[in-house]
Formats: structure tokens, sequence, C-alpha cells
């Protein structure tokens, strides 16, 4: 029950390691293993929650298939009959918790898309009454539906916080071409997998895409739509709460911030540990919100959207 901190652990050295996931370099694809690591506000905390690696690992693949209808993604197994063999002693420390994916040329911003003022977004509209360059009507509250998702990109630091760009910061960096591409890509992913979420009863309020090139073609690369990229609020307290002016209940990293936040952390390594009541609750969260979505299904049933 101590959770999976790395794979170096398992005497595997990683080609690469995130603050979450970590990889390991198979030539043209890449063994994607997600640990229970836990980064907030850019710092990885000091304990890893157990559990957690599978559940985002789950419902990360459970959305990667589901789009396959729509672009190339870089899934392409997740059963571990199919782990490759020489990781075949490891299997019972890897279950649940490895992909493995098609290395793309990845494009260095992170794709968020807004459908919900919230976060960062809230702050910014609070101040100046739009988001990176895009306006926005007077009069939202916080947590309020916009009128219609916005994309919000940021650059992709290696260390450090990400950084807020407009689309012209966004065309200088990756041409008119990708620019646009991105823009109209994660905007119809976010709105096909708002509608899947709404049915099952979760408000995705926001999210982070990545992607990449692989043979020339825009590619659906990293984790999508987990509760560690993604804001997800239960539809049952999303209405009620909004008119009293409070938080909707979040299934998503959001909960640890707010924890993170009551205290006199400046924010800067080394983190705070969680105490063991919030991080059970966090997990309880992650997987009330897997259950929600997948309820053990292996991609949406995007029949209930059409
Ligand atoms: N198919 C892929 N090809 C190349 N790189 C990828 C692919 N999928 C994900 N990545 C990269 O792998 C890393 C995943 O680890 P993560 O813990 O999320 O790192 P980070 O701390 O940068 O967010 C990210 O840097 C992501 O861009
Ligand atoms: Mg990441």
């Amino acid at each position: 029950m101590n959770g999976f901190r790395s794979l170096t652990d398992l005497g595997i050295t990683p080609s690469y390691s995130g603050k979450v996931r970590e990889m390991v370099d198979l030539g043209d694809r890449l063994l994607m293993v997600t640990t229970d690591r836990l980064s907030a506000f850019d710092c990885i905390l000091p304990e890893p929650l157990p559990e957690k690696g599978q559940i985002l690992n789950e419902l990360s693949c459970f959305w990667l298939r589901g789009f396959e209808e729509t672009l190339p993604t870089h899934y392409i197994t997740a059963a571990d009959a199919e782990l490759p063999p020489e990781f075949a002693r490891h299997k019972r420390n890897l279950s649940g918790r490895w992909v493995m994916v098609k290395k793309a040329e990845r494009i260095p911003v992170e794709c968020v898309v807004r459908g919900y003022l919230a976060g960062s977004g809230w702050g910014e509209y609070r101040r100046s009454g739009a988001i990176q360059g895009i306006e926005l009507p007077p009069g939202l509250r916080e947590f309020g539906q916009l009128p219609e998702p916005i994309f919000t990109p940021t650059t992709k630091e290696d260390s450090g916080h990400d950084q807020p760009i407009d689309f012209a910061e966004l065309v200088a960096r990756v041409g008119q071409e990708t620019a646009d591409q991105l823009r109209e890509t994660s905007l119809a992913l976010f709105r096909k997998a708002s509608v899947f979420a709404k049915l099952k009863g979760l408000v995705l309020a926001d999210t982070k895409f990545e992607f990449g090139r692989l043979n020339g073609a825009l590619t659906l690369i990293d984790e999508v739509l987990t509760p560690d990229s993604s804001r997800y609020w239960t539809v049952t307290s999303y209405a009620e709460n909004l008119v009293r002016g409070r938080a909707p209940e979040c299934l998503d990293k959001q909960y640890v911030r707010d924890y993170l936040l009551t205290l006199n952390w400046d924010r800067n390594p080394p983190a705070p540990s969680l105490p063991p009541r919030v991080g059970a609750e966090a997990v309880r969260r992650y997987k009330l919100a897997l259950t929600m979505l997948a309820g053990g299904a292996r991609q949406p049933d995007w029949r209930l959207v059409k």
C-alpha cells in the first residue's frame, strides 16, 4: 500500500521521467508508465498515492481509444498480455499502469480548453475581462459557463511554470497551419467529451491536451482527459453551488490544491505531505471520476452523444 514511485525501484532506468509519468524508449515506441506520484503547483508531493497511477492510465486509455475514430492517437495497447517480454517479470507491478504508445515529435505547447471559468482563467477574467486576449462578456461568475469553449494555450516548460500565450504567439511558435489545427482539434475533442461527460453526470470544466506529429499527421499524445489534466465537477452539485457562489464538488486535482492552499506553503519545493485522510479522499475522487465516466467500458459509447 505504499504506492508506485518510480521504475528505478524495479531496477529499470527510464529514458525520461516527468512529474508523474516515466517513459522507456523502445525505438519507434514508448512504454509509458504512470506512477502514483502527484504534482501540484508544479512540485511533486513527497508521498505517492496508491492506485492513482492505474486510475489515470485507465481513464486516459478509455478516451484515447474513443478518439481513434476522430484523429490519429499515440495509443497502441495497454493489455497486460501484450507487455513486451523484457518487462514480463515486472507484470505485477506494472499491471494497469502502463501503455505502449507511438513515439511522436512533440509540439511543445499545452493545448488548454476552457468551457467554464475557474482557476487561473477566472483570475485573469476578473482582472481584465479577457483570457489570453479573448474578450469575454462582462458579469460572468466564478465557475460559470462560458458562452462557448475557448482555446487558451500555454508553453510547455521543461521545468518551472508553463506560460500562457495568446493565439498570435502560438502562430509565431508553431506556424499558422499548425496553430489553426491545434485550436480546431482541441475544441472539437473538448466539445465531444463534454457532451459525453455530462451524460455521465460530470461537467468537464476545462482540460489540457498535447499533440505531436507522426509521419506528418497531427497526433493526440500524452494523457487525455484525466483528473490530473482536467477539471471535472459533479452535475448534481453544480447548479445549487453556483447559485450560492460556492465551488462545485470536484473530482480532480483541485481537491489537493485546495488543501495545500490552507497551508502556509510558498509553492517552492519541497512540497508538504498530505495527511493520509486527504490523500485517501483524493484517490476516492479520482476513482469516482473513472467509475462515472467509464464504468468498466473500454471506450466511450459515442452513440449516446449523437
Ligand atoms: N507519444 C509521445 N511521444 C513523445 N512524447 C510524449 C508522448 N506522449 C507523451 N509524451 C511526453 O511524455 C511526458 C509525460 O510525462 P509527464 O509526467 O506528464 O511530464 P511533465 O512533467 O512534462 O508533464 C511529457 O513530457 C509528454 O509531452
Ligand atoms: Mg504532463
